[in-house]
């Protein structure tokens, strides 16, 4: 889609309302940190657990930073509460073609709102009933909400998108996610609602921008190629693509919507299963799923998750005030990613945020080794924190999340979407689950792993991406036929590509 007006006012409009969606998986992500130890309190209470069994804890609220040592059913019941989470993620990341595809984008993210609306419900009221029941039940339906927002935002902002904003608009999404998780992190202090009185409405807001996001997605055009290529309707995709582009000339872009549409005719419908065994998309599914693994092995929440402790290790005083700087930095780089990514490109600064977080983490492990030999070296852990997590929104946060609608035709995307998107959530919860037990284990050690990791990472991504920058959906397509007929070489596909367009 490339004439017409490229930014136009229902443009702004659609991606703003879609990507609070995008906020709301944000906050979801990053407001378990801060209040747990309140919780945890609040829930030894409602098990009887407080008196007897519960060793060394301080019942005074805002006492947060003391080590406690908590009765096992109440250790069993938070760990749920968070790792629920992605347990319901996992499992809804399946659903998103279907829900994307039934009805259309639009009304699939109006229905999805109403889980989180109820998600919100039963974490706000968690003192009426049972609370650790109630803030478990709200966390499985929140991650289901996030599993279905994670793939049905960048799926609906990828369709709408103009060619040349369709990295930035694409980040969009990113920039939303680390905007909830430093509202979160914010709001989460002991003095704002993280304490005894207010968490259940610090967990309970996770649902508010979902009734926003209700109020204003009636208001916002349905996706032209979905109205298109996937219902056959040309002159509700002509009246759809006047509201974002304003009144000009549609021949071309339904032209090409047509071709892309006489294509999937060729192919069955993609389910999942179907995509898994075509040999067609195999390259190109092997990339989406290696990009989602890599954002999430790199180690990014082993940080979001557990940074306050982290910092404590590296010898820092102020340990949430620094998680708070993490928060900061995180919104700062995606922004220059938004400002980057349709300049320099999808591949490299993938390459230069994996590459530069593997001698970050390298970096990091020698400043924990070293703590107790020289004090400064908590510096170095800190400032080594602080770049890992730059190098992380300026390419491997954000790309991971578009690319995959990049790389899809209409046909294969929503299971495509649905399969990368599970991978992501999987590999989450492997990382926040295990991250601690590995600590254990390696103590100093363990940043190592993702290092290993994020090295493999880089040199796949380094053989194997293609930039998918400036590209049309089927220029992509063309560029990954040449590398299965074995055109491997940058010149190779461009002639490649040249040949084509001829
Ligand atoms: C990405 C990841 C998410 C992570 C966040 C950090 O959105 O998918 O897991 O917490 O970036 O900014």
């Amino acid at each position: 889609m490339d004439s017409g007006k490229q930014l136009s006012g229902n443009l702004v409009l659609a991606v703003f309302t879609a990507v609070l969606g995008s906020l709301q998986y944000g906050y979801s992500l990053g407001v378990i940190n801060a209040p747990q130890k309140v919780i945890e309190r609040h829930y030894a209470r409602s098990l009887g657990v407080e008196s007897d069994d519960l060793t060394g804890v301080s019942m005074e609220p805002g006492n947060s930073t003391e080590l406690v040592e908590l009765h096992p059913s109440v250790v069993m019941y938070w760990s749920l509460s968070v790792a629920i989470f992605s347990v319901g993620g996992m499992v809804s990341s399946f659903l998103v073609g279907f829900v994307a595809d039934y009805r259309g984008r639009i009304k699939g993210m109006l229905a999805a709102n109403v889980l989180a609306i109820a998600a919100g419900l039963l974490m706000g009221l968690a003192k009426m009933g049972k609370a650790h029941i109630m803030v478990i039940a709200g966390r499985a339906v929140m991650g289901f909400y996030c599993g279905l927002s994670s793939g049905l935002v960048p799926i609906y902002v990828g369709e709408i998108s103009p060619l040349a904003y369709r990295g930035a608009l694409g980040t969009l999404h990113q920039l939303a996610v680390v905007t909830g998780i430093l509202i979160s992190q914010v709001i989460g202090l002991d003095f704002l609602l993280g304490n005894d009185a207010f968490w259940p409405l610090l967990l309970g807001l996770s649902g508010a921008p979902a009734i926003l996001q209700m109020l204003l997605l009636p208001l916002c055009p349905e996706s032209p190629r979905y109205l298109c290529i996937m219902q056959g309707k040309e002159e509700a995709a002509r009246k759809s693509l006047k509201r974002f582009k304003g009144e000009y000339d549609t021949s071309k872009d339904i032209a090409e919507m047509r071709a892309e549409k006489e294509e999937l005719m060729k192919e069955e419908k993609m389910t999942i299963l179907a995509l898994l065994r075509s040999s067609v998309y195999r390259q190109q599914l092997v990339v989406a799923m290696m990009m989602h693994l890599s954002q999430q092995f790199s180690g990014i929440n082993a940080i979001f998750y557990y940074s306050t402790a982290i910092f404590e290790r590296a010898g820092v005083t102020q340990p949430v005030y620094a998680t708070i700087g993490v928060g900061v930095i995180n919104l700062v780089f995606t922004l220059v990613s938004v400002a980057l990514v349709d300049r320099a490109g999808r591949r490299t600064l993938t390459l230069i945020g994996l590459g530069g977080m593997c001698l970050c983490a390298i970096a990091m492990t020698v400043g924990l080794v070293y703590l107790n030999t020289y004090s400064w070296m908590s510096i170095v852990s800190m400032a080594a924190i602080f770049l890992f997590v730059s190098f992380f929104e300026i390419g491997p946060g954000p790309i991971p999340w578009f690319i995959v609608a990049e790389l899809f035709s209409q046909g294969p995307r929503p299971a495509a979407i649905a399969l990368a998107g599970c991978c992501n959530w999987t590999s989450n919860f492997i990382v926040g689950m295990f991250f601690p037990y590995v600590e254990v284990l390696l103590g100093s050690y363990v940043f190592i792993v993702f290092a290993g990791l994020l090295f493999i990472f880089t040199v796949f991504i380094y053989f194997r991406v293609p930039e998918t920058k400036g590209k049309t959906f089927e220029e992509i397509a063309v560029v990954f036929q040449g590398k299965r007929k074995g055109a491997n070489t940058a010149t190779e596909l461009e002639q490649l590509k040249s040949s084509t367009e001829a």
